[in-house]
């Protein structure tokens, strides 16, 4: 049995808690978060009434410097942001070089990350007006990018941003107005949209924002900080869930299938994707404004998606199942995203690069504030070592 404390050192206190069930990495003002309750406020605000009544672009100000912009502030914003949303004409050649077939995820981490090689500038991350250039530029432009992963998967050409545009329908443009040359906003999609931002933008220390905050330790360029931020968004149990939701709806296909599907859960032979979350064991209040967005989608669009019903039964069923009542399991935001998304023309493949889009504000956010604490150290977490003890070199003809 190995001395924990000799392998530390003469420290007294050594925590051992995987998965960060219990341990704060740190301190932050941006979001709270009682799981218990089901309440999520940023800087503050519940998340109803910001979905409700802001705007995404309102929503990264009040994220990024901690109040909601008065009427002059927001011009200012906004003018800051669609002065960064076009991207390099090298960067079009960037985007010919994944395969067709490429999943948008893939293209979104390497394109993020190749930001760093055209704005060099963002490297100077001691200087606040230096970072707080970065974070306009990756607000502006993760629109483009990502609405070129949609497009270049789709064999479309790219569509240039229209700053005129509001942020969620200049996004929407870029993505369908190629071929469909005679689209125009839908003000109730467009709005869908904002408000989906609006609900993935921040969620204080969950995996991908743990994962910037610890490149971002380093200092590490922000841009390459979140391309770690949205490699780390793309795994199953967090941003990729989405589209794993989606896709376990179609599996299970109607109604009749769902008693079957939840014994197979509860054997623990699947999960039920869109459901349970670390920190909420309650409803997630993310989740009941995304059902409500779900019905006005569909209803505006005329669409009868049976896969809506199977959801419906299926959250009915299980919210009134021992296994998931005793597990505090409710639905979380994917729940319902993927048939919103999927009825707005999305692939499902496209539903993760539409959450790294809205949670870049988050991360960038998140990002900020820790170059601001003047207490800031480079993250590095220990270990409980659990190999082999000392031992010596053995020649390889006396090896056993
Ligand atoms: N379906 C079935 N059972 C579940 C689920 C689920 N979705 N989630 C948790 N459980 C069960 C576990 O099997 C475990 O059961 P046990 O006590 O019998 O072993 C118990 O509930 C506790 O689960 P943990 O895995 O310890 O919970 P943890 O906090 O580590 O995981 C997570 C949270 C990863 C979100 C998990 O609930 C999950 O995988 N959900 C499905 C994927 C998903 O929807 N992810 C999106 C999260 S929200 C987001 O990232 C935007």
């Amino acid at each position: 049995v190995l001395d924990v404390r000799k392998l530390y050192g003469d420290s007294d206190h050594f925590t051992f808690d995987p998965g960060f069930t219990s341990t704060a990495s740190c301190e932050s003002k941006i979001t709270y978060i009682d799981g218990d309750a089901g309440i999520l406020l940023h800087r503050g605000y519940p998340i109803d009434q910001l979905a409700e009544k802001s705007s995404f672009l309102e929503v990264c100000h009040l994220l990024l410097n901690g109040e909601l912009p008065t009427a002059e502030e927001f011009t200012k914003f906004e003018r800051n942001i669609t002065y960064h949303t076009m991207l390099h004409a090298q960067f079009d050649s960037f985007f010919q070089g994944f395969r067709r077939d490429a999943h948008p995820m893939a293209v979104m981490t390497g394109a993020v990350g190749a930001l760093s090689a055209f704005y060099a500038d963002s490297l100077n991350v001691d200087d606040p007006k230096q970072r707080e250039i970065s974070a306009h530029r990756l607000i502006a432009k993760m629109p483009t990018i990502a609405a070129r992963a949609f497009q270049y998967s789709q064999g479309r050409p790219f569509v240039t941003p229209r700053n005129e545009l509001s942020y969620s329908e200049n996004f929407l443009r870029m993505c369908f107005s190629v071929p469909a040359e005679d689209w125009v906003p839908n003000p109730v999609l467009t709005r869908a949209m904002d408000r989906i931002f609006i609900l993935h933008a921040d969620h204080e220390q969950n995996a991908s924002t743990s994962t910037v905050r610890l490149a971002g330790s380093s200092g590490a360029h922000p841009f390459a900080c979140i391309a770690a931020g949205i490699a780390c968004l793309w795994g199953p149990s967090h941003g990729g869930a989405n589209q794993e939701a989606l896709e376990m709806l179609e599996e299970i296909g109607s109604v009749e299938n769902i008693p079957a599907f939840v014994q197979g859960v509860k054997d623990k032979k699947y999960k039920l994707m869109g459901f349970g979350h670390r920190v909420y064991k309650n409803f997630d209040p993310r989740a009941k404004v995304m059902q409500k967005t779900c019905y006005e989608v569909l209803e505006q669009l005329g669409i009868n998606d049976p896969l809506l019903h199977v959801a419906m039964e299926l959250e009915k069923v299980a919210l009134s199942d021992q296994y998931f009542i005793d597990r505090k399991l409710y639905p979380n935001i994917d729940f319902y995203s993927g048939i919103t998304l999927r009825a707005m023309g999305f692939p499902t493949n496209m539903f993760t690069v539409l959450f790294a889009l809205a949670r870049t504000v988050g991360w960038i956010s998140q990002w900020k504030e820790m170059f601001e604490d003047p207490s800031r150290k480079i993250g590095r977490p220990r270990q409980l070592y659990t190999g082999a003890t000392q031992r010596d070199y053995v020649a390889v003809d006396k090896r056993g």
